[in-house]
């Protein structure tokens, strides 16, 4: 059975079957693995906890609460959709997790570190490391090509060399753009994009793909093949992945389905 997160500083979390909830409350449990991670997708081992996690944004004079207290597990080799209607948090979680916003209650811990206690810096570092991000609006650098989009994560991290250049080189062969390194962005159709974003955030072997909305602007058969295509590669690599997504439609492609309502999230039978 899972044994929730356990941070780099070999500190131990409570287990899953118990409530997160300041209060006590069962009100908002910690989710637990899919059947898939049960069965061996997954090792079991969570490696992103989230605790009791609130936030909410002032609107004017009044607070809006988008997340109150979220607990939930992500677990070794699992896809993991959550599925909410637009404006139910769904982007603002994914920035919890990656550090990129600050939480205002709880505790979030992804792969052995425990996001709100680095500082800004050690944040914009671990992001870069561990997480690949792909967008809806595909968030390519237009003034670099194709291939310099691509080895971007490889420079940042000082992660260029031979094998590395090879694996970017073998990746936007998989996404059919081998022939168009050269290319700007602007010359490409928006799957051609997605397709460079999906090797970009692969490029540099990160513990977590983050999708936010990645078919949102595409249409229905190109919003597919994307997904076949980032379904294909993230489970090929062993990749964890959590993608946001308005759409059934792509969050079948999930072993787990999480609905995000009100401030909770709560598993959705598939
Ligand atoms: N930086 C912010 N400042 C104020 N309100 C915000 C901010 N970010 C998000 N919100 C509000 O939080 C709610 C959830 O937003 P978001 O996470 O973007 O939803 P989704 O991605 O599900 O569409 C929305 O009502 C949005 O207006
Ligand atoms: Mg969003």
């Amino acid at each position: 059975m899972p044994t929730g997160c356990q941070t780099l500083r070999g500190e131990y979390r409570l287990p899953v079957n118990q409530s997160y909830a300041p209060n006590g409350s069962k009100a908002n449990p910690p989710l637990g693995p899919s059947p898939q991670a049960q069965a061996g997708a997954s090792n079991g081992r969570a490696y992103i906890c989230l605790q009791g996690v609130s936030k909410s944004y002032l609107e004017g004079e009044q607070r809006r609460t988008v997340l109150d207290q979220v607990s939930v597990e992500f677990y070794q080799g699992e896809f993991v959709a959550v599925i909410g209607k637009s404006g139910s948090g769904k982007t603002t979680l994914l920035n919890l997790i990656s550090g990129i916003d600050h939480l205002d209650a709880g505790s979030i811990i992804l792969d052995g570190q425990r996001v709100e206690e680095e500082n800004e810096y050690q944040r914009t570092i671990f992001r870069r490391q561990k997480i690949g991000f792909i967008f809806q609006f595909f968030n390519l650098i237009p003034t670099l090509t194709v291939w310099e989009n691509v080895i971007l994560p490889l420079e940042l991290n000082q992660l260029l060399n031979e094998a590395s250049i090879d694996w970017a080189h073998r990746l936007l062969g998989e996404v059919g753009l081998g022939e168009r390194l050269k290319t700007f962005p602007d010359r490409l159709s928006g799957g051609e994009q997605q397709r460079v974003a999906i090797a970009r955030a692969l490029v540099h072997n990160p513990v977590l793909v983050l999708a936010d909305e990645p078919t949102g602007n595409l249409d229905e058969d190109t919003g597919r093949a994307i997904l076949d295509m980032l379904d294909r590669l993230t489970r090929r690599a062993g990749k964890n992945m959590i993608l946001v997504t308005h759409s059934s439609e792509a969050a079948s492609y999930a072993d787990r389905v999480l609905y995000l309502h009100e401030g909770r999230l709560v598993e959705q039978p598939k």
